[in-house]
């Protein structure tokens, strides 16, 4: 594991003061941010919409990520930290949420899932009881292992991204890019092979649906803008018994564990991840329970490049995106 081999730039003082000001205003008029999308009048200026196209730029592909520093620094006013995600009150956290939904709408499509955080676009990310030893973003006293996020679902997100609210012991996130490691040729040609069935984590809310028939799923894939992943041994089950493929699965975790690095986030600082470049994941902390816990702020983001033609196939285990109505 290395440490962090980019600094974080830092968004420009207009472009911070413009969006929140749109936020703040957006939140008094009602919005909140699973639903700033839903009325033309909530929608960036033109002004606006200028300033975050030339800050908040999607990542380059052969880095896989990007990191906004302070975008939001102005608006981590919010309170306590919940104690479970479903204790977030979405008027109280109303200016941050409108400008992470805002800012998110300029790289692609906003969704959520039916079975995730009860279908909300905003995720909130903390550490909750009884979920410190689970592989799932509330967990804490274990490292969150390498994947891709909801690498079960053929309609995963393209961009994920996440925004800090707090983070007083400075746990970092963990990235590790697909395109950083020298493959062996003969493990591409394994890792290409459909042979994983990912299914769900435990932060969906029926279990249920992993008893659906397996489709194969390929690990790695070819794309325009580079070698592509899809990745999440805690939640996978392999189609194959075979020794040739079982090791290149395990070295590809190695390598991983190699090339990845650290991203510390602060308040207010905007973490990009293409999501078909790089796995990523979290070092363990110790949760404090005490309403300064660490806390993120989480959007899925749609914008599709070229994926496996066969993942039509997949029934996405039964989850659906869930639009902004404005989508519709
Ligand atoms: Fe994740």
């Amino acid at each position: 594991m290395c440490a962090a081999p980019h600094l974080v730039p830092y968004a420009p003082d207009s472009t911070r003061s413009l969006l929140e000001e749109a936020a703040r205003s957006r939140a008094a008029a009602g919005a909140l941010g699973d639903t700033v999308l839903d009325r033309a009048e909530w929608m960036p200026s033109d002004e606006l919409s200028s300033a975050l196209a030339e800050t908040v730029v999607p990542p380059d592909p052969a880095r896989g990520f990007r990191t906004v520093g302070g975008l939001f620094a102005g608006l981590t006013d919010v309170g306590p930290t919940p104690a479970h995600w479903s204790e977030n009150d979405p008027h109280r956290t109303a200016p941050f949420d409108v400008a992470l939904t805002l800012v998110a709408a300029t790289l692609g499509s906003v969704f959520g899932w039916t079975g995730q955080q009860a279908g909300r676009l905003v995720h909130n990310i903390l550490p909750s009881k009884g979920n410190e030893h689970l592989q799932v973003g509330a967990s804490s006293v274990v490292p969150l292992a390498w994947h891709s996020e909801d690498g079960f679902h053929p309609e995963r997100a393209d961009l994920l991204l996440l925004a800090c609210v707090r983070n007083p012991d400075g746990v970092g996130s963990r990235l590790a890019s697909v395109r950083d490691i020298a493959f062996d040729k003969a493990d591409l040609i394994e890792l290409r092979k459909p042979l994983l069935d990912i299914q769900p984590d435990d932060s969906y809310a029926d279990p249920s649906s992993a008893a659906l028939e397996a489709v194969g799923m390929a690990t790695v894939w070819d794309s325009a803008q580079g070698l592509c992943v899809r990745y999440d041994p805690s939640y996978t089950k392999l189609l194959t018994e075979d020794r040739a493929f079982i090791t290149a699965h395990e070295r590809l975790g190695a390598s991983f564990e190699e090339k990845g690095f650290t991203v510390p986030l602060s308040p207010g600082d905007l973490l990009i991840i293409d999501n078909d470049a790089m796995v990523h994941g979290r070092v363990s902390f110790r949760p404090r329970y005490d309403g300064t816990d660490r806390w993120l702020k989480r959007v899925l983001v749609r914008a599709p490049r070229s994926r496996p033609t066969r993942e039509c196939r997949e029934h996405g285990y039964l989850q659906t995106r869930v639009l902004p109505a404005s989508a519709w």
